[in-house]
């Protein structure tokens, strides 16, 4: 298929372009580059050994969206494109549902005008909200508790509703957990502007010297260590899910929910003590406060992929601290 990525400069995008066109689609990326970098493309170029296209353009134009679709022959679009931190979207609420929302009703309407029907959408894991129970199955209650969690399921809701309008809609959202690492190549990987929020990249800066130390908020949670826990998900995994799903869903109408996640989870100081050992550095840390709003623990119930796409992760924390590590310093070089 000719599959258009929305965000495809990113940091999933350009992991999931990769594997799309190493299993033989054709991809075209679309990026605004709020908050990727135009030699992305080139480093993608470089690992696939051929010529990609690539579109600068933002999600919200619509217009330009029927463009890229009509001229491109686009049979399917992975929707990447969006604004994805947490704490940011507490400020900066405007632009997240302009974005996020807007974007999603933009690209949407797009896709009716052209006659394009077969959509994947990047949800998060942050839709379900407090743990009702755990492992977190796709029929745990929705109920986000910040702008961007509302942004996600909002958008699930109206594609929920669009594939009720007409049975012509084959649409997937995929709920990730907590994507971390690299292609193996190192000339890909989370490169986050400023400051990074999420503990992988701060880790992977604290090793490099970038940072002075990593902030531990907190100690005194109920697991393992006291530190918090997450179901973290090699980005090469997360890709090769995004191949099944698309491939899945071409051949299944109607809107459905996978979670893409280890079905485990890590707490800080394992992540920490496994990065150590890849980049035999030691990271100076300090416990702080809790960081408002975080949960203790949650990971997948991942079986529905398993069942439904055939898909499940095999990569573990070595490979992902690993794989970080050799970014990290392809970086540097
Ligand atoms: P990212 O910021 O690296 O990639 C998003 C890309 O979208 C960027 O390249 C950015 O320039 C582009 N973009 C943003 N707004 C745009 C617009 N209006 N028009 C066109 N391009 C635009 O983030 P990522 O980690 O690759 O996340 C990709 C998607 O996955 C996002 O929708 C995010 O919400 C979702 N997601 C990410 C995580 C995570 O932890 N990384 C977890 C769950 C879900
Ligand atoms: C992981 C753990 C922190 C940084 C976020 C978004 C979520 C999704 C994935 C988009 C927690 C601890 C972190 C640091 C730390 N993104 N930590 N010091 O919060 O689980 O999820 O990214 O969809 O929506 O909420 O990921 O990497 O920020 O935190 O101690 O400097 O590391 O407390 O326990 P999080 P994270």
């Amino acid at each position: 298929m000719r599959i258009l990525l929305t965000g495809g400069t990113g940091y999933i995008g350009s992991h999931t372009a990769i594997t799309l066109s190493s299993a033989g689609h054709e991809v075209v990326l679309l990026d605004n580059l709020c908050n990727s970098q135009i030699d992305v493309v080139a480093r993608i170029e470089k690992i696939l050994g051929k010529k990609i296209v690539f579109y600068q353009a933002d999600v919200r134009d619509t217009d330009a969206l029927i463009a890229i679709l009509q001229t491109e022959k686009i049979d399917a679009v992975i929707h990447l494109a969006g604004l994805k931190a947490v704490g940011e979207s507490w400020q900066k609420p405007i632009d997240y549902y302009a974005c996020n929302v807007g974007g999603s009703i933009s690209l949407a309407s797009a896709m009716k005008v052209a006659g394009v029907r077969i959509l994947v959408f990047s949800s998060s894991a942050t839709v379900y909200g407090d743990p009702k129970y755990l492992p977190y199955d796709e029929e745990h209650p929705t109920s986000p508790t910040n702008p961007y969690g509302r942004n996600k399921l909002q958008v699930e809701q109206l594609l929920h509703d669009l594939a009720n309008s007409s049975d012509e809609w084959c649409i997937t959202c995929l709920r990730y957990f907590n994507p971390v690492g690299a292609h193996e190549s190192g000339l890909i990987g989370e490169n986050p502007n400023g400051i990074p929020n999420n503990l992988m990249p701060v880790v992977a800066q604290v090793a490099t010297g970038r940072l002075p130390l990593l902030n531990i908020y907190g100690n005194d949670y109920e697991t393992i260590d006291g530190t918090g826990m997450r179901d973290y998900i090699h980005v090469m995994d997360l890709a090769e899910g995004h191949l099944t799903a698309i491939e899945w869903i071409a051949k299944n109408n109607g809107c459905h929910y996978f979670n893409l996640g280890s079905g485990t989870s890590h707490s800080v100081l394992e992540l920490v003590s496994e990065f150590e050992k890849a980049s035999g550095k030691t990271i100076p840390r300090k416990v702080i406060s809790r960081r408002e709003g975080d949960l203790p623990n949650y990971y997948a119930q991942a079986d529905k992929a398993l069942r439904l796409l055939h898909w499940k992760t095999s990569r573990n924390l070595s490979d992902m601290c690993e794989s970080t590590w050799r970014w990290e310093q392809q970086r540097l070089a």
